[in-house]
């Protein structure tokens, strides 16, 4: 019998074809809605590899249930669906996709900004509606972005990305980090410092225990009442009712985010009664090459993982 890798989404045909070989391939055959958990429960016992989305929560108990399980090969590089603890304990690998998806996530995070600051989405609106009458001198004015100050909260690769893209529109930046790094050109903050001195705030840390909740009424407070802030981390690090007081109050400008507590979004949720808000859903790594490359990388882990051979891009 062959070993059982678990898929839960539906994924192109060319994303398995490497497995198919030596591994029993099962996939979830649904690609808008995620397995439920009793399917992936009753799969997770069989499997010796999963191939999960980072909506997957892949907790303590499915990680116990699992026996046979050696791999969990996650398709995103943010890993916080999953219980390292426990996978740990069982000898499970984890992994990741990281540096293949670093520049498109930066290009979406660079043009989130851009879209808040310029109102993109709302500007867009008024074409298709009819509500654009004629040029108004003030009509549809956003923040300048060439020259502002951009402040980054967690500088990884995707940070110093997001800092190559401001290069070109002569931005000041500044980075708030748990380890300082040495970087040419952008300056080390305290988060407050960083906080109170921006016209961007853009989280890029991952959701941690340290970072859930860090963006709150205090933070939001120390704001500028012209700056925008971005999230295309994870929902968690900002406290979302805080943010929705500040941007209903107007302490901050405006805000533009790509992942939420609860994802997705659902349609009762307060935030969409926001106008100085844009909101995408969840699509920082999006990008057609990109996301084949992830997928290249999770075949890969999980042919190396079952083939006995060493495993790139192990978080545990
Ligand atoms: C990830 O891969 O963790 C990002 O959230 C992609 O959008």
């Amino acid at each position: 019998m062959k070993p059982i890798v678990y898929i839960t989404r539906k994924l192109p045909e060319e994303a398995i074809k490497g497995l198919e070989n030596s591994y029993e391939v099962r996939m979830w055959q649904e690609e808008e809605k995620p397995v439920p958990r009793e399917v992936l429960m009753e799969e997770a016992k069989k499997a010796s590899a999963l191939w999960t989305m980072l909506s997957d929560q892949i907790d303590r108990e499915l990680i116990e249930a699992a026996t046979d399980l050696k791999i969990i090969a996650n398709l995103a590089v943010g890993y916080n669906n999953i219980d390292l603890d426990a996978a740990r304990e069982r000898g499970i690998a984890v992994t990741n996709t990281p540096e293949v998806l670093t520049e498109t996530t930066a290009d979406l995070a660079f043009g989130l900004l851009l879209a808040t600051a310029r109102r993109l989405i709302e500007a867009e609106k008024t074409v298709r509606s009819g509500e654009w009458q004629s040029w108004t001198p003030m009509g549809m004015t956003g923040q300048d972005v060439y020259g502002a100050t951009l402040g980054i909260i967690g500088m990884g690769r995707i940070g110093e990305g997001v800092c190559r893209r401001a290069g070109g529109f002569d931005m000041k930046v500044m980075y708030h980090n748990r380890t300082r790094r040495s970087l040419e050109d952008v300056e080390y903050a305290e988060l407050d410092e960083l906080l109170s001195k921006s016209d961007f705030v853009m989280i890029l840390t991952p959701l941690t225990e340290e970072t859930k909740g860090m963006i709150g009424k205090r933070e939001l407070d120390l704001m500028k009442d012209t700056a925008c802030l971005i999230n295309v981390a994870r929902g968690g690090i900002v406290d979302e009712d805080a943010l929705y007081d500040a941007l209903k109050e107007r302490k901050i400008w405006a805000a533009g985010l790509d992942v939420f507590e609860q994802e997705p979004l659902p349609l009762d949720n307060k935030l969409l009664e926001l106008d100085n808000l844009t909101m995408l859903p969840h699509i920082g790594s999006a990008g057609i090459r990109t996301r084949h490359q992830m997928m290249g990388l999770n075949a890969e882990a999980i042919a190396a993982c079952l083939a006995g051979q060493s495993i790139k891009n192990r978080v545990c």
